[in-house]
C-alpha cells in the first residue's frame, strides 16, 4: 500500500510528529510511506509549480493520505495552510477526491480539537474519505499503552483503505452568498479619549466588502486610528518552531525582520485592536495565520491582556462555528476582551452599518471602563493547561513563562490555601460517619452553600 504523508511541521524531518510517523513506518514495513515536508518546503512549492505538481501526482497514485502535523496556535502551521490554499488556487482538488485519509497530530492538547475540526472540514471539502483523527500528546510515544493505541489506529486506517470503507461527511460545503456592502453616509463617531486604536488587516484591493467595512469602522472612532496592513509588515518567514524565544521571548528573526518590533511597539501599546480579514477556506488567510504563529515569540504569556479586541470578517463565519470558537478562545486566553465580531453576512448594508457602529461604540465604552468579561471554559481551561505544563514538563525550555507565571500569580494551585486544606481534611473525615453524612448531604448542603454569599451580601 502506498501512503503519502503530508508533513505539516516547519522542522521537516527533525520533527516530533515525524517520530510518530517513523514508529508507524517501523511497524508496517509492508507499506510504502512517501513523506513530503510540506510546511518546511512551502517557499519552493509556491515558486516551483513542477515541485507542487509532483506531490499532487503522488497523492493521485496513493492508496492513503496521512495529514501529519503539529498543532500551531489552535490550528495548523501557516505554511501548511498555505499548501491547502494552493490546492484550490492551482485547481488540484481532483487528486484528493475519494482518497482515504487520516489525521495525526502531536501537541500538548491545547485546542487540538479545533485543528482537527478544521482539517476534517478541509478533507470533506476535498471529498476525501476520512477514517479518523488521532491526537497524540507530544510525550505519548514514550508510553507503551499510547504506542499500542497509535498502532490500533494505524491498523484501522490501513483496514479502512483495504475495505474501501465509506466515510460520512461531517461538514457541509460552505455557501458563499454575501452581497456587496455599500456603506451608508450617516456617520456617528465616538471619542476614543486618546486611547490608541489599531486596525490590523490583510485586505487586498479587490476585497471590496472587507476594505469598505474597515473604512466604515475606522471612521466611527473620533480620535486617531492606525490601519496596518500585514502585507506591509516586514515578515521574513513563518515560525520555525525553534523555541529560541523560550528563554527571554527573543525571536530568532529579530535581526532579520520587523515582526517583533511591529507587535511590541504598535500592537502592545494599543488599547483597542480591530482584526479585519476575509475567510479563506475554513479560517482566515495563511498570512493572518502567520501573524498568530509569529506572535508565539511571547510564548505562553498573554501579550494582549487588558485590551479590547474586535473582529471584522468578510465571509461565511456563521457556517464556521469552529473558527468562531478559535477567535473566542484566542481572546479569552489572551485575557483580552472580545468586543464582538461583525461580518458581511447580513442581507442589507444598513444592518452591517449598525453592527459596525455598535462594535466601535462598545470598543470605546469597554476601553473607557477597562471592562474585560469573565473567561469561559475556553480561556480558563487553556490557562490551567499552560499553568500545569509550565509548572511541570515545559518549565524548561520556557524559562520566560515560568518567571512570568511566578510573578503574576498564574501558579494558583491551592497548595497554600490552608483554610481549604483544613476544611477538606476535616469534612472528609466527618462524612465517613453515617449520621453526619446524612445530615450534611440530606439537609444542610443547599442552605450551607449559600450561607457565605448571604453573609457577603449583608456586608456589601
Ligand atoms: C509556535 C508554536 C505554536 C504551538 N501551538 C500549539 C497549540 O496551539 N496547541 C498545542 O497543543 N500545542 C502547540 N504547540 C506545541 C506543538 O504542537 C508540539 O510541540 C508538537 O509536538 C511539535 O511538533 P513538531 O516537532 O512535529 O513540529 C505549539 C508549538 C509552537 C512552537
Amino acid at each position: 500500500m502506498k501512503i503519502v504523508v503530508l508533513n505539516g511541521s516547519p522542522k521537516g524531518e527533525t520533527s516530533v510528529t515525524m517520530q510518530y510517523v517513523a514508529f508507524i513506518q517501523k511497524r508496517y514495513l509492508e507499506h510504502e510511506f512517501k513523506i513530503f515536508n510540506i510546511a518546511q518546503q512551502i517557499r519552493k512549492l509556491e515558486s516551483d509549480e513542477q515541485a507542487f505538481k509532483e506531490i499532487i501526482e503522488d497523492i493521485r497514485s496513493a492508496n492513503g493520505i496521512l495529514w501529519a502535523f503539529p498543532l500551531y496556535i489552535l490550528l495548523i502551521h501557516a505554511q501548511y495552510k498555505r499548501f491547502i490554499e494552493l490546492i484550490t488556487e492551482r485547481a488540484a482538488e481532483a487528486a484528493f477526491k475519494g482518497k482515504h485519509t487520516a489525521i495525526l497530530t502531536t501537541s500538548i492538547h491545547f485546542y487540538d480539537h479545533t485543528a482537527h475540526n478544521y482539517m476534517h472540514g478541509i478533507c470533506d471539502d476535498l471529498n476525501m474519505k476520512l477514517y479518523a483523527s488521532y491526537s497524540a500528546g507530544m510525550q505519548d510515544l514514550f508510553n507503551e499503552q499510547e504506542r499500542k493505541k497509535l498502532l490500533q489506529y494505524s491498523q484501522g486506517f490501513f483496514d479502512a483503505i483495504d475495505r474501501d470503507a465509506p466515510a460520512s461527511r461531517v461538514y457541509s460545503p460552505l455557501i458563499r452568498q454575501t452581497s456587496e456592502y455599500t456603506p451608508g453616509t450617516d456617520q456617528v463617531s465616538f471619542d476614543n479619549h486618546g486611547r490608541k486604536v489599531v486596525i490590523v488587516t490583510d485586505a487586498e484591493e479587490q476585497q471590496i466588502n472587507l476594505t469598505r467595512m474597515i473604512g466604515k469602522i475606522a471612521a466611527h472612532f473620533a480620535g486617531q486610528v492606525e490601519v496596518i496592513n500585514l502585507h506591509n509588515v516586514n515578515i521574513k518567514g513563518g515560525c520555525l518552531g525553534c523555541l529560541h524565544c523560550g528563554y527571554d521571548n527573543t525571536c530568532i528573526y529579530n535581526e532579520q525582520d520587523g515582526f517583533t518590533d511591529f507587535y511590541n511597539s504598535q500592537l502592545k501599546t494599543a488599547d483597542i485592536l480591530v482584526f479585519a480579514g476575509a475567510i479563506r477556506d475554513r479560517y482566515l488567510s495563511s498570512l493572518w495565520k502567520n501573524f498568530f504563529d509569529r506572535g508565539f515569540f511571547n510564548t505562553h504569556i498573554p501579550s494582549f491582556a487588558g485590551k479590547q479586541i474586535a473582529f471584522v470578517i468578510s465571509g461565511p463565519l456563521r457556517q464556521l462555528p469552529n473558527l468562531r470558537q478559535i477567535i473566542e478562545a484566542y481572546t479569552e486566553w489572551q485575557q483580552a476582551n472580545l468586543v464582538g465580531i461583525v461580518t458581511d453576512e447580513a442581507d442589507d448594508s444598513y444592518e452591517i452599518d449598525l453592527s459596525l457602529q455598535e462594535l466601535a461604540r462598545r470598543s470605546v465604552d469597554y476601553a473607557n471602563r477597562k471592562y474585560i468579561k469573565p473567561a469561559t471554559f475556553l480561556g480558563i481551561g487553556g490557562t490551567k493547561l499552560f499553568r500545569d505544563e509550565i509548572w511541570g514538563p515545559m518549565r524548561f525550555p520556557f524559562a520566560a513563562d515560568h518567571r512570568f507565571y511566578k510573578s503574576h500569580g498564574t501558579y494558583d494551585f491551592p497548595h497554600k490555601d490552608y483554610f481549604t486544606r483544613i476544611r477538606n481534611v476535616l469534612f472528609s473525615l466527618l462524612i465517613k460517619i453515617p449520621v453526619v453524612r446524612k445530615e450534611i448531604y440530606g439537609k444542610l448542603m443547599i442552605t450551607k452553600m449559600v450561607e457565605p454569599y448571604k453573609k457577603l451580601l449583608a456586608k456589601l
